[in-house]
């Protein structure tokens, strides 16, 4: 019960796993996916803005300070960038409650910053990818205050409504209130439904008025000249609107009672023919569905419907400290390349500004294995097939920070669970560790720049403290050391920009039982690669046939590494990628 409430993104997540006959692949022949286009390319940098760069001291992230930066984005050697919502709003979850689609907050410049930060990217070759946020907007919006006025609005079938002359509308589960997803409106008599926080309606995507509404608002954006979009909990944009009473338990899938309708790939495909044709932009949805043919629905080249998804099962493992399990994550990521390997495609990814920091879930923060660990995960990361999403601050290894007490929390998600954990008595101390381990706030801290105060992201008071290890762990520092996190990052992308067999080869696994290395292959016409990553803080061996073909090793976070014949010795953490002879 206890885990259900704490961990609200891991419930819609955790189901997702039946697997599919359609795209059952285990015993197929390994092929690689080799239609080619820009947005399998690229290497993707998420940028959370108010925690980036603040140029004019009100300790809040702006486009300025990204405009100042534009340089470093290069230097990474990525070619996407995709920022959180940056839209006016009462930011009661960040930006995620948006009260104008079309207006840039005033936190973080005007129109124009945006442009001139657009074509900085674009000079330098990088894509812009926007978070479209259309499950719900905010109740700020002038929709829902008209909708919210009289039954009569134009507005009021832009939202989902319960009549109160029916009765007490039938329980919905709330992501984020612990009072459920109904919330009474005295001006209509009505009920209207937040699958989110109360100051987030859902939006009404039955109604094809809305759906046109969001086409327009897409359109805006792609004639600015983004490239792409990121359409945020999207996968709850179509649900049952007869609104049934749901059995007990039922949050347990939660994907399949709250979403995934049907009508879903008709609202994509609508937007495909409105927008991503014409505009030629791509699009890729938060969350994938429950199930591996869920997916398939909804990229697979041939469905004109949304280009590449994130699936959440990858990022929900590791939820509680200690309970990283390599065989898990291998067969995970295994199973979905498998049945990925010939149609749709994927983004590759472990973290975002929904999770705790990567070194703290899958590696080792302790500063012995800080940077080496750092360096393994971002070898994986940018050595799968898929599109790779790396998190700002992860590409020096920035850490979790320390938060063992509420009052010190002001993310909605965790003060609503906080309130839900209470409410069923839970066990307060062991909801706070598992708290202060997995919460998204650990992600949202400062971007660290350099040892300057407040770790130059910010002359003013920072909206978020810094961590304390900035002055260990910071870009100036780590740019000038060959060894660095950040370094490795460069070396990884340059790499991958470099070598099509790192995109699009096919990917095999070794030694599957292995609990401590990562062993895996990509292979692509006479190229062949073998990648061995040692997830654990001991030395680990692996002995593999592989070995006695390597010709040359292109990456390694150690200076050397021992081999004999077939078989190899990684030091904790260690990370090597190597060709082979074909
Ligand atoms: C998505 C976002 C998350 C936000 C939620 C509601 O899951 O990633 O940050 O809180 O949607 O919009």
């Amino acid at each position: 019960m206890k885990k259900i409430i704490i961990l609200l993104f891991g419930i819609i997540t955790v189901i997702g796993c039946t697997e599919n006959k359609k795209h059952e692949k285990q015993d197929t022949k390994i092929q690689a996916n080799t239609s080619k286009t820009w947005w399998k390319e690229g290497v993707l940098y998420q940028i959370y803005p108010q925690s980036f760069k603040d140029s004019d001291g009100d300790g809040i992230g702006d486009f300025k300070g990204i405009i100042e930066e534009l340089d470093y984005l290069e230097s990474l050697g990525i070619t996407m960038v995709w920022m959180n919502p940056f839209f006016d709003s009462p930011m009661i979850d960040n930006g995620y409650d948006v009260s104008d689609y079309r207006a840039i907050h005033l936190l973080y410049g005007t129109m124009e910053d945006f442009d001139t930060m657009l074509a900085g990217m674009e000079e330098r070759g990088i894509k812009f990818v926007l978070d479209v946020v259309v499950n719900h907007s905010s109740n700020q919006h002038h929709w829902f205050k008209e909708a919210s006025s009289s039954r009569d609005s134009k507005y009021y079938n832009y939202y989902h409504w319960w009549p109160a002359e029916k009765g007490e509308p039938p329980y919905r589960y709330s992501i984020f209130d612990p009072e459920g997803a109904w919330d009474y409106n005295k001006a209509t008599n009505s009920y209207y439904l937040h699958t989110f926080a109360e100051g987030q309606p859902d939006l009404n995507w039955e109604n094809p008025k809305l759906r046109q509404e969001v086409y327009d608002i897409m359109k805006f954006w792609a004639e600015k000249g983004v490239h792409g979009f990121r359409m945020d909990a999207f996968q709850f944009a179509s649900k049952d609107t007869t609104f049934p009473k749901f059995p007990e338990g039922h949050e347990k899938d939660f994907i399949k009672w709250y979403g995934m309708r049907p009508q879903l790939h008709d609202y994509l495909k609508e937007m495909y023919k409105e927008v991503m044709e014409p505009y030629d932009v791509f699009a890729v949805a938060e969350g994938a569905g429950s199930t591996l043919q869920d997916a398939h629905d909804i990229v697979d080249e041939d469905r004109y419907e949304l280009q590449t998804a994130y699936h959440f099962e990858y990022v929900d493992m590791a939820k509680e400290p200690g309970s990283f399990d390599l065989t898990e994550f291998k067969e995970i990521f295994t199973k979905w390349d498998k049945s990925f390997a010939e149609d749709g495609w994927l983004a590759i990814f472990l973290a975002n500004h929904d999770k705790a920091r990567i070194v703290n879930r899958f590696g080792n923060p302790s500063p012995e294995f800080r940077t080496v660990s750092a360096q393994l995960l971002n070898t994986f990361l940018l050595s799968m097939r898929g599109t790779p999403y790396t998190y700002n601050g992860d590409e020096l290894g920035m850490t979790n920070i320390d938060m063992p007490n509420i009052d010190d929390y002001v993310d909605i998600e965790a003060l609503g669970n906080y309130k839900k954990a209470l409410k069923i008595n839970s066990d307060m101390d062991e909801f706070m560790k598992i708290l202060n381990y997995s919460s998204r706030e650990n992600s949202r801290t400062p971007m660290q720049w350099n040892d300057s105060e407040n770790a130059g992201f910010t002359t003013g008071n920072p909206w978020k403290s810094v961590n304390k290890n900035y002055r260990d762990i910071n870009v100036e520092a780590q740019d000038k050391d060959p060894n660095s996190v950040l370094n490795h990052f460069r070396k990884m992308t340059k790499l991958r920009n470099d070598n099509e067999v790192f995109v699009y080869g096919a990917y095999e696994m070794l030694d599957k039982h292995n609990k401590q290395v990562y062993a895996y292959t990509r292979t692509l016409d006479n190229k062949k690669v073998l990648v061995l990553l040692n997830f654990s803080d001991q030395e680990s061996e692996i002995s593999l046939e592989e070995i006695k073909q390597v010709e040359t090793t292109l990456i390694n976070n150690y200076s050397s590494f021992t081999s004999t014949d077939s078989k190899v010795t990684l030091k904790p953490y260690q990370a090597v990628v190597m060709t082979l002879k074909k």
